[in-house]
């Protein structure tokens, strides 16, 4: 077992993928759009599983690191150079299975255009999975850091195209937020649940511990993420939803 954090950043692609059809290893042939989808981590083990993979991302760099690991790997996936605002330029429309957008939201100009963007290049019935940093994990580390007005000054803040980053940081989610937004633009959450809701918080000596201590520590981050109370203190907040019908607002 890998470090923590990337072992349940896998898990939740996983989970996207169980959703969207691929049997229970993760294998299948879904056609697959990570946006924003960095130096292809996730892409390289997407495309190794069998799935048509497909990476947009701003950054060259980011897509030159995805295409360097994809060779090293010996698996194909293909990169393009854009973003969330100009993705019906470079892709078909109603061309994938499930788009996965983790980590993204916090740094786009406006996430109600990039959740239209996946949702004109999903088929009818296709899959999204969202996902976002929590504003209440944000909150409570400025808390502990004695940062009071830091924390205040996010409780009301809209995770939206107003978001102030320069003086808040990155856009930080509660889980309701991101439910309704993307419930705004056509899509069914069917799994809403946290990512790493103890995970940041364990001594690194655990963390970076044993197999066995990790394992348990894992085993503990899958017993509480869908039950809200718990994943209400988690670190990263992930929706998997079905794409039902055209956008409503
Ligand atoms: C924190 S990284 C996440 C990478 C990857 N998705 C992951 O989960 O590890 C954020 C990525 O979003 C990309 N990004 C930033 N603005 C974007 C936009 N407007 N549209 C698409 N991707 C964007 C960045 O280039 C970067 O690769």
């Amino acid at each position: 077992m890998g470090p923590i954090r990337g072992v349940l950043a896998w898990q939740s692609v996983t989970d996207a993928l169980l959703v969207a059809g691929a049997d229970r290893d993760g294998r299948g042939e879904l056609a697959v759009l990570d946006l924003g989808g960095g130096t292809g981590a996730d892409a390289v083990r997407l495309a190794g599983l069998g799935h048509r993979v497909v990476v947009v991302d701003p950054s060259p760099d980011a897509l030159a690191a995805s295409a360097r690991r994809a060779t090293e790997s010996g698996v194909q996936i293909q990169g393009i150079l854009g973003d969330a605002t100009d993705l019906a330029e470079h892709v078909a429309p109603a061309s994938f299975d499930l788009v996965i957008c983790h980590g993204v939201l916090e740094f786009v100009a406006d996430p109600a255009q990039a959740l239209e963007s996946a949702r004109t290049v999903l088929r009818p019935g296709g899959w999204l999975s969202i996902m976002v940093a929590s504003r209440v994990a944000a909150m409570a580390a400025r808390v502990a850091a004695g940062d009071i007005a830091g924390a205040r000054a996010l409780v009301d803040a809209m995770p939206d195209a107003t978001w102030d980053s320069a003086s808040l940081g990155p856009r930080r989610w509660l889980q309701v937020e991101l439910d309704r937004l993307v419930a705004g633009h056509g899509f069914s959450p069917v799994v809403s649940q946290g990512v790493r809701v103890f995970a940041d918080s364990v001594p690194s000596a655990i963390a970076e511990g044993t197999p066995r201590e990790r394992a348990e520590l894992v085993e503990l981050e899958l017993q509480v993420r869908r039950n809200k109370e718990f994943a209400g203190h988690s670190a990263g907040l992930q929706t998997i939803a079905r794409l039902e019908s055209v956008a409503t607002t």
